[in-house]
């Protein structure tokens, strides 16, 4: 085992950290933290110290930490071939034999999926193959496509557009010119206090009807949404919400991607957010559960009627000009097939269903009456507690006031870790599947006594 007491020295000098304030970290003010180990719900760094990971690395580890089945068969597969591309007809058994356990858990109107490496990346696929399919179909200028603020969709330079959060875009002159971007259905949030939630989902369906009028429906090529908003809060839909959005994209022609990067493979208690809410998409996007986050693989799901399109492309163009070195790489596809399996052995959805029942319901009881608690919700193994200044008039905090952030640390250094969503005071938590009842009391308790250290 590797033990070198440079690391944190080296970590500061060479490691260019994903979403890290660079100057702090360089500056010594933010705390390096070297992950060593994990098993079930639980993390380990280097300093021996022991964490209840309440998120799940990013919402992606769900079947939890050091599942030997899986890890056989990534170096199963590593002895046996380590690589091939899926150019040109190519494939291994591991990349077929994980397409076809996607599509026999897909909803019905899905035919092939092709494999990526990063929910980002099968954005990107995605709006590729939109443009292609519009251009196929003889609509060039039906190019456009609409994001929701709030949604999260990657960081690239088109999925950090789809992105509609603020951090994303300042200085890196996003969003780019084909994104639009609608209301996030956030009831909580909503800018008329006394809207009831139909009312709401109706202003939200309004909202997108009038956008569409604006930009004109002969521009706009698809929306783009996640069955529940992750990283922009944890917030369900309001009823009805994705019935009265697909009546508006139907009018109109325009097609749906459904982002089930989080949602997919159970997070929600259902294989896909799409059965759980009566989604009917066009394009699905998969990555984290996919795998547990055990190799890189993500995927977009390809509909019969989006792929017949396809198809007919490459006949009148040749090949389809898309592809990566890595596309379907056998190591993230044998740990697929592995994770799959395993989800199916151990009921794993099942526990979710009945585990994050009991989470948001005792989250409920333990927090749901404190003066700076404005709202707790949740859906399957996923929930959130926002904070705000006072529930009576839900004044929330200022950013600066960094709330969420405080009560976040408060909790880690008691041993869970919830993580403080990007915008707003927001604790959210997507714990390992397999959560047993003990470890959700560990949470809400510690949670509690985090909100408590912070408010007094
Ligand atoms: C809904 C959704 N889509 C896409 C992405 C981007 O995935 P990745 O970070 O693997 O590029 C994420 C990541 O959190 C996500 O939550």
């Amino acid at each position: 085992m590797l033990r070198n007491d440079q690391l944190a020295e080296w970590d500061r000098e060479n490691f260019f950290h994903a979403s890290t304030h660079l100057a702090q970290f360089a500056r010594g003010e933010l705390q390096n933290r070297v992950i060593t180990g994990g098993s079930g719900c639980h993390i380990e760094d280097r300093e021996g110290v022991r964490l209840l990971d309440a998120f799940a690395g990013l919402y992606c580890v769900n079947v939890g930490y050091g599942r030997e089945d899986i890890a056989d068969a990534i170096a199963a597969q590593a002895k046996e071939l380590a690589y091939y591309h899926a150019y040109v007809g190519h494939g291994t058994e591991a990349s077929i034999t994980l397409a076809k356990m996607v599509l026999d858990r897909a909803p019905a109107n899905m035919s092939k999926v092709y494999f990526g490496l990063s929910g980002s990346d099968a954005n990107e696929t995605n709006i590729k193959l939109i443009w292609y399919y519009n251009n196929i179909l003889g609509r060039p200028e039906k190019k456009k496509i609409i994001s929701r603020w709030r949604g999260y969709h990657g960081s690239g330079l088109m999925t950090g557009s789809l992105t509609g959060l603020e951090l994303f875009h300042k200085k890196f002159d996003l969003p780019l010119a084909q994104v639009v971007h609608t209301e996030a259905p956030y009831y909580y949030r909503r800018d008329a206090l006394n809207q009831s939630e139909a009312e709401f989902v109706a202003h939200c369906a309004a909202e997108l009807e009038a956008l569409i009028e604006r930009e004109g429906a002969d521009t706009i090529a698809a929306f783009i949404g996640e069955p529940v908003l992750g990283t922009g809060g944890i917030v369900p839909p309001p009823e009805g919400y994705w019935a009265a959005i697909q009546a508006v994209l139907k009018k109109h022609d325009i097609l749906l991607v459904a982002d089930e990067v989080v949602t997919g493979f159970g997070r929600l208690g259902s294989m896909f957010g799409c059965d759980h809410y009566g989604i009917e998409a066009d394009l699905i996007t998969i990555a984290k559960g996919l795998t547990s986050a055990y190799a890189p693989l993500s995927g977009s799901i390809v509909s019969d009627k989006m792929w017949k399109v396809l198809e007919r492309g490459t006949d009148e163009n040749g090949p389809i000009g898309h592809g990566w070195t890595y596309s379907a790489h056998p190591i993230g596809a044998a740990a697929g097939v592995a994770n799959l399996n395993l989800l199916d052995e151990l009921k794993l959805i099942a526990n979710n269903r009945d585990t994050g029942a009991y989470l948001n319901q005792a989250m409920a009881e333990a927090l749901g009456d404190h003066v700076h608690v404005g709202e707790i919700r949740g859906e399957g193994m996923l929930c959130a507690v926002e904070f705000v200044k006072d529930r009576s008039d839900r004044r929330f905090f200022d950013a600066a006031d960094k709330i969420g952030p405080q009560i976040a640390a408060a909790l880690a250094a008691d041993g869970v870790i919830g993580r403080a969503m990007p915008q707003g005071d927001i604790l959210g938590f997507a714990p390992p599947f397999c959560l047993t009842r003990a470890e959700a009391d560990e949470v809400v308790n510690k949670t509690q006594k985090a909100v408590k250290s912070v408010f007094g």
